[in-house]
């Protein structure tokens, strides 16, 4: 069996920091595939982040086949990356298969509840951004797709997920067609609070956002969008009251259904 150490000894490593501070989503992929090898690998690793307890309460199911990626396609609003990606992984909270161990076990599980959704959650996504950063290491590309909360309950239906597990997020994956432009962060400062919360100043947010707002991919959103302000185009069009109440009642029920609330 190929041990971690195996997959070192392979494996010319790129320095960490470099992967890190270079690193950049990739939206568009070669038609070259990964194969399983590199894939299993990539798993592996990620299955090495850190776990609840040790519990590691997630799962990942992988979608390679082209018609089940044309399915998933529209609960990912068409998002051409599902398609075009060689491989897509949808991480899941999962209390599933812990909880059947438990019963197998005779140990009441207690796990029914919204804690215990947040518990798993937080498993799937530090396990699914140490896959990203693996996948990173090796030169492939990946984007994260938000999407999946918006249609947890289809994606459930597609992939056959049971109760006791709920997709939390989707990485598209693939040997990168493309090099974009690195986008902007907040300066470090903005992010940054030191021994307990310092609180923001008009002057700090106005100081904060300054450069994000004077880019010129900013103004184009703005004006694109027919909007006053960058804000706005945040507010009006991309993550918008109505949308984010709407999608926010199914995830709700996402969550009864798969009882994570019965508590
Ligand atoms: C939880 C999450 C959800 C995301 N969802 C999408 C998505 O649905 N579609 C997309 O194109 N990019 C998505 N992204 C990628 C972000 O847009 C991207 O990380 C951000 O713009 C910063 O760009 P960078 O990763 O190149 O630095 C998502 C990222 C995260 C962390």
């Amino acid at each position: 069996m190929l041990t971690l150490y195996d997959i070192f000894q392979h494996n010319k490593m790129t320095k960490i920091s470099d992967i890190l501070l270079d690193r950049r989503t990739i939206r568009k992929y070669s038609s070259e595939p990964v194969d399983d090898k590199l894939l299993n690998e990539l798993l592996m690793m990620g299955c090495r982040a850190s776990t609840t307890g040790n519990m590691q309460v997630y799962s990942i199911i992988i979608t390679r086949d082209e018609e089940k990626k044309s399915d998933l396609a529209p609960l990912h609003l068409n998002q051409k990356m599902i398609t075009e990606a060689p491989v897509v992984l949808t991480f899941c909270a999962d209390f599933n298969r812990f909880n059947k161990w438990c019963l197998l076990r005779n140990a009441e599980a207690g796990y029914d509840n919204f804690l215990s959704f947040m518990t798993a959650a937080i498993d799937a996504l530090l396990v699914a951004q140490t896959v990203c950063i693996a996948a990173e290491s090796k030169g492939l590309g990946i984007c994260y797709l938000g999407t999946t909360i918006y249609n947890a309950h289809k994606i459930i239906d597609l992939l056959k997920i049971p109760k006791g597990v709920v997709p939390v997020t989707t990485v598209t994956l693939g040997w990168p067609s493309e090099k974009p432009e690195q986008v902007d962060r907040l300066p470090l400062e903005a992010v940054i609070h030191k021994e307990s919360y310092s609180d923001y100043s008009d002057k700090n947010i106005e100081n904060y956002y300054k450069v994000k707002e004077g880019r010129n991919d900013s103004q184009q959103f703005v004006n694109e969008n027919d909007k006053e302000t960058l804000a706005q185009v945040f507010t009006d069009v991309r993550y918008k009251k109505t949308d984010n109440i709407h999608f926010s009642k199914i995830l709700l029920k996402v969550l009864r259904d798969q009882g994570f609330m019965e508590q």
